[in-house]
């Protein structure tokens, strides 16, 4: 198993070198920080962990967050925190948009939820047909998880069939059917051609007829395993910018391979751009040229407002009209609230593809530098469009067995590093630029960067 490589010698010095300062990076972070552990210690009376979603765990416990406006958020010790990673790349704008605040502020005194549909919930939903080339028909939910799992009703309600081929290392949110070898421990995954599904989450049902893992970016292993299976196959689940690899974007030859295997086979493509949407003005189908059956949405179209939505060909959507004869049920108090629609689309209509090029170029160079700053180090710079991530391993990330050698360790205690220094990333050092984010901040950002990893 690919797995038990190791990195190159002389790495283990490398990442040790910040190991051992780890004891004073954290009592640093304490000292800044007192609010925020009296407020931890409070919130482990009554969320399990302390937190309650997991997403934002960090060691030793996560700064606190009292206001943020821009790329600056405040925490509770009154400390200045300049944000790079959004609310998980979903305020492409910033925080407090003045634009999307108007709007929100007009919204809140004429209500905030009805049980009724709104004009705004229409003109969010005509914006991306516009804008999201397989779009035909679109749902809103309340957020990705969700917009996943009724992608994959949807899916399995077309073709009468229930297996879903999801890829190693790919997160879709917390539904059951996708909760399959998303970070599976590396003494649990099998062969590297045909990974063994490795619950992400006790309670799970098991994984037979319902999910099979491959490996991401190996369409030979696609091909064949869909050629013995389809019968079974409802849907092919591709993350067309894979988050957790790296926000790597996939081999072109990979999804086109699943785009023909759908088609011969007559199995629904559907693409998670939960994230990956932020890729480009029509998102990355239309970046990679390969375009899906139905696609996930969520994050940036909500204007900092919980939100998800499954868009996609009529013929497969048409299946929740009320009269169809195999009827997707489909509700949700809070689906489509006026709130999410007149933020979304404040957010949504400032996104131009000028605004899309400003935030491109600066990730680029964000790449470009750190690339440099990674110059001879056991460090990984990848990344697309607005985001990037550093992975500490030497190894070219392809797949999941590429990034299980990462030096988690390391990636955590630069993380905190840099949040000492007053720069937010998640905890496995991925970032991304929003338009609010200037050259200025970025290259603040790379000289704390080169601080941490050069030391
Ligand atoms: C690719 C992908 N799909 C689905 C989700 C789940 O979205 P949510 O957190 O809104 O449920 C995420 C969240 O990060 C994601 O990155």
């Amino acid at each position: 198993m690919s797995a038990t490589l190791k990195d190159k010698p002389g790495t283990s010095d490398y990442y040790g070198a910040l190991k051992s300062r780890a004891a004073a990076i954290e009592a640093r972070y304490r000292s800044l920080t007192p609010r925020s552990q009296a407020l931890f210690e409070r919130a482990g009376k009554v969320f399990p962990g302390g937190f309650t979603r997991d997403a934002i765990l960090r060691a030793p416990y996560a700064p606190f967050v009292v206001k943020a406006q821009g790329t600056t958020m405040t925490d509770a010790d009154g400390r200045r925190i300049t944000d790079m990673w959004f609310n998980a790349t979903s305020l492409p704008l910033g925080h407090a948009h003045p634009k999307v605040v108007a709007a929100a502020q007009r919204q809140v005194p004429l209500g905030t939820a009805y049980f009724a549909p709104t004009e705004h919930e229409l003109a969010l939903a005509e914006l991306l047909k516009e804008r999201v080339p397989c779009a035909q028909r679109i749902r809103f939910a309340n957020s990705g998880s969700e917009a996943v799992m009724m992608a994959i009703r949807f899916a399995r309600a077309h073709r009468g069939r229930s297996l879903i081929v999801k890829f190693e290392g790919s997160y879709h949110g917390s539904y059951d059917d996708v909760s399959w070898s998303v970070s599976p421990s590396p003494e649990r995954v099998g062969p590297e051609l045909a990974p063994v599904p490795v619950a992400d989450t006790a309670g799970l049902a098991s994984a037979e007829q319902r999910v099979a893992v491959l490996p991401y970016n190996n369409p030979e292993v696609l091909r064949e395993y869909v050629a013995r299976n389809h019968d079974s196959i409802a849907t092919i689940l591709v993350e067309p910018m894979a988050n957790r690899l790296g926000l790597i974007l996939p081999d072109p030859a990979f999804v086109r391979a699943a785009r023909e295997l759908c088609d011969r086979y007559g199995i629904v493509l559907i693409f998670d751009e939960v994230i990956a949407f932020r890729v480009g003005y029509h998102g990355a189908q239309d970046e990679l040229g390969v375009y899906p059956d139905l696609v996930t949405l969520g994050k940036i179209i909500g204007g900092g407002f919980p939100v998800g939505a499954v868009a996609g060909k009529a013929a497969i959507l048409e299946a929740s009209n009320p009269d169809h004869a195999s009827r997707v049920a489909h509700a949700g108090t809070f689906n489509g609230n006026p709130m999410v629609g007149v933020a979304g689309l404040a957010t949504m209509s400032e996104l131009t593809p000028e605004v899309f090029g400003q935030i491109n170029g600066l990730g680029a160079y964000v790449r470009q530098k750190l690339q440099a700053l990674c110059e001879g180090l056991p460090l990984q710079v990848t990344g697309a469009g607005s985001l990037f991530k550093v992975t500490a391993t030497s190894r070219t990330i392809r797949n999941y067995r590429d990034a299980a050698q990462a030096d988690k360790k390391w990636e955590q205690l630069a993380s905190l590093a840099l949040l000492n220094e007053g720069f937010m990333l998640t905890t496995t050092l991925s970032g991304c630029i929003s338009a609010v984010t200037t050259h200025a901040e970025v290259d603040a950002f790379l000289a704390a960067f080169d601080s941490v990893a050069n030391a």
